[in-house]
């Protein structure tokens, strides 16, 4: 490589997008990068000309192994929506002008669907005007739901929490024998995708039953019946533990968590904020089964949680970012990276690399044979599926008793 290289952290967190960070810095530095940019805020920031050059903070071996276990966005994020080039062509000048400006000849995102759509616009407008500039995505998002890729960085890591978790909640529920039996709903993140919620099975082995039910997006969700079978189990053990994805929704499309909360705060992409999905039907449980009921939302828990990473996640999203740049300095551009799973026992997977246009805006769910025909369970393939997943730890490099974490922000 001669000239110098630019990446950003874009969508919601996780886990493992530090370690891609990680991966980017790494391999462009060996590589032989001039200098390693990186964009405060994504897009956003670069466009307010707020980046910073990397190797005054990842300063040593240290500095990479703590980025490596730092959740988040180490750069900062953001959810920003690049228009149309035919919409606002000043922008994508401006973005251009300060890329010239930095000498950039590849830029890096890393993040979910919404910022492969970023990668699609800035790679044909550089195509269109003949800039010689690489653009290159990096997958991430703990919803697991994007296309053409066996699964995501940050997925592994969520879905191992939330398998661990599951566990402990199941573990406290059974404690207490409570009158007319406690129910506890656990809500998990993912959006329109239930890739999530189905690794609350995690929970499940010879030390534990799992959950009861296990709710995904993918299917129609009907309250009342829902509450007829927790009136039914609850004649059979005194604790139901149930896992429900915050974008179920019932017959003609409305989300449960809109049946009560109100919530209508919607992102530059569209996307409303779900959360109330447990909340709501914790107080329905409750109000008409007269039983302890409680709403436990994993909410950022879920996404933040550096103490309980999968190695397998955070090796494969270091391993994503160098790819990135490996393609890049062979001359590719407007691509994806992908994680290409070559065998379930023993494990393998590596990675390739597809056209970021089959990338952005499409929603991949989990498939309906994946799911129980009652529409309440996952089965034996999604739990193949996840399992190699969450392999291993990579354990915090503690201070003061508490996970270490880089952390520079407040000199940028
Ligand atoms: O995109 C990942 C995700 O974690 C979704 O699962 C969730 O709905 C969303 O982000 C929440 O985003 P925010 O933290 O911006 O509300």
């Amino acid at each position: 490589m001669k000239g110098n290289v630019i990446v950003g952290q874009s969508g919601g967190p996780t886990a493992a997008i530090n370690s891609s960070l990680a991966g980017v810095f790494r391999t462009a530095v060996d590589r032989g990068a001039n200098k390693v940019y990186g964009m405060r805020n994504g897009i956003q920031g670069l466009l307010e000309e707020r980046y910073v050059d990397l190797s005054e903070h990842i300063r040593n071996e240290l500095d990479e192994e703590l980025l490596k276990r730092t959740p988040a966005a180490y750069l900062g994020s953001c959810r920003y929506k690049l228009p149309e080039i035919a919409e606002d062509p000043a922008v994508y000048e401006k973005v251009f002008k300060i890329l010239e400006k930095l000498d950039i000849e590849c830029f890096v995102y890393i993040g979910g669907n919404d910022s492969m759509d970023t990668i699609k616009k800035l790679s044909d407008y550089a195509v269109v005007k003949g800039y010689k500039i690489k653009f290159m995505g990096v997958p991430k998002t703990i919803d697991n739901d994007l296309a053409l890729t066996d699964h995501t960085p940050g997925y592994g890591s969520a879905a191992k929490y939330i398998g661990t978790s599951t566990k402990e909640i199941i573990r406290d529920c059974n404690a207490i024998e409570y009158k007319n039996g406690m129910v506890t709903i656990i809500e998990i993140m993912g959006r329109n995708a239930g890739w999530l919620t189905g690794a609350s099975v995690l929970a499940k082995g010879e030390d534990c039953e799992g959950p009861d039910m296990i709710y995904l997006p993918e299917i129609t969700f009907d309250v009342e019946k829902f509450i007829a079978k927790v009136k039914d189990l609850l004649t059979k053990k005194s604790s139901v533990v149930v896992a429900v994805s915050e974008g179920i929704k019932v017959e003609g499309g409305r989300y449960v968590c809109e049946l009560s909360t109100g919530i209508d705060y919607v992102d530059a992409f569209g996307h409303k904020q779900l959360s109330g999905t447990a909340t709501y039907l914790a107080n329905r449980l409750s109000g008409e089964l007269g039983c302890k009921a409680r709403a436990v939302e994993f909410s950022t828990l879920q996404r933040a949680a550096s103490h309980l990473i999968s190695r397998v996640d955070i090796n494969e999203a270091y391993a994503a970012g160098g790819a990135a740049i490996k393609a890049a300095d062979e001359g590719d551009t407007g691509d994806m990276v992908i994680l290409d799973r070559v065998s379930d026992d023993p494990y393998q997977c590596t990675t390739g690399l597809r056209d970021v246009h089959k990338v952005s805006n499409v929603e991949k769910t989990v498939p309906r044979e994946w799911i129980n025909e009652e529409g309440d369970y996952v089965t034996q393939e999604f739990i193949d599926y996840v399992k190699p997943l969450i392999d291993g730890e990579v354990p915090p490099i503690m201070m003061d008793g508490v996970p270490r974490h880089l952390y520079h922000c407040d000199k940028w």
